[in-house]
């Protein structure tokens, strides 16, 4: 895809899911990817191991987006590699679907440092840094539940429809150097919902509610998450695009 080889991502919550596919798909292209994990290491470094088969520089960074000071530390990590940051996709993220009447202040401040705080902290530190190497491109990955509203996971859904609200404000302030977008994914099969496409009665319902009839896969979101950072979207900046398979229609 044009415009990303010879460049630098930095993908949080790419152990797993779709920060993982979108990490592989970018070294296809001839991306050079910074891999930020969590809890799971050895995934982390199996990503890595298959980007660098696919000809591309792979490093990984630790850290949890629940602890404040986790952004500065992931900032100042990719300083010290020397690399020239093009690209930032805001993927870690967590889900609780507690009823409203069961959800606590800490809930609400897990779900806001996570989803929304961190990776807001994330583009405020290391947009400069885009910036100082020419220019680039943001993807925020948001939720179908930042776009339409549920029954539960309140906290999520509030922090969701926030990065998608930031990343609007973002495009103007950041612009012309960086374009900032972000991505909507709808019912897509990985461990976050594991339980949801595992109880068959459920995975049914998803399906018949869903115009195009599947469940999404990691490469439906990590193929737009490419485009939006790619050339191809150059006249592009501001948006959301729900990945659904028509779901929040
Ligand atoms: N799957 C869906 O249906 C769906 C729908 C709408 C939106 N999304 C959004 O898409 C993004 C990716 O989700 P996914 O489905 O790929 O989920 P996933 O398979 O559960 O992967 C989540 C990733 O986020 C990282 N992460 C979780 N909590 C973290 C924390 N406290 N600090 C740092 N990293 C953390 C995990 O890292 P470790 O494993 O290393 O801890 C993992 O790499 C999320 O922002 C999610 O909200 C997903």
């Amino acid at each position: 895809m044009k415009g990303l080889s010879a460049k630098t991502a930095l993908i949080s919550g790419a152990s797993r899911g779709i920060g993982r596919q979108t990490a592989i798909r970018l070294s296809e292209y001839g991306c050079s990817v910074i891999l930020h994990y969590s809890r799971s290491a050895e995934k982390a470094e199996e990503t890595a191991r298959i980007a660098k088969k696919n000809g591309a520089e792979a490093f990984t960074i630790q850290g949890d987006l629940n602890d404040p000071k986790t952004p500065e530390r992931i900032a100042s990590e990719i300083s010290n590699l020397g690399i020239k940051l093009r690209f930032i996709v805001n993927n870690a993220g967590m889900y609780d679907g507690s009823s409203f009447h069961d959800t606590t202040d800490e809930k609400w401040l897990e779900a806001m440092r996570v989803d929304l705080i961190s990776p807001s902290n994330i583009l405020r530190l290391l947009a400069p840094e885009i910036r100082k190497a020419g220019g680039g491109a943001i993807v925020n990955v948001s939720s179908i539940l930042g776009h339409r509203p549920d029954t539960y996971g309140y906290p999520y859904q509030a922090a969701k429809a926030a990065l998608i609200h930031i990343t609007r404000g973002l495009a103007i302030e950041l612009a012309p150097d960086i374009r900032v977008n972000a991505v909507s994914p709808g019912f897509i099969m990985t461990d976050m919902n594991r339980d949801g496409w595992n109880d068959s009665e459920f995975k049914s319902q998803v399906e018949s509610l869903t115009p195009l009839k599947r469940w999404g896969k990691p490469e439906d979101i990590s193929e737009v998450i490419c485009f939006l950072l790619s050339d191809l979207s150059s006249f592009i900046t501001g948006q959301n695009i729900c990945v659904d398979g028509g779901k929040s229609l």
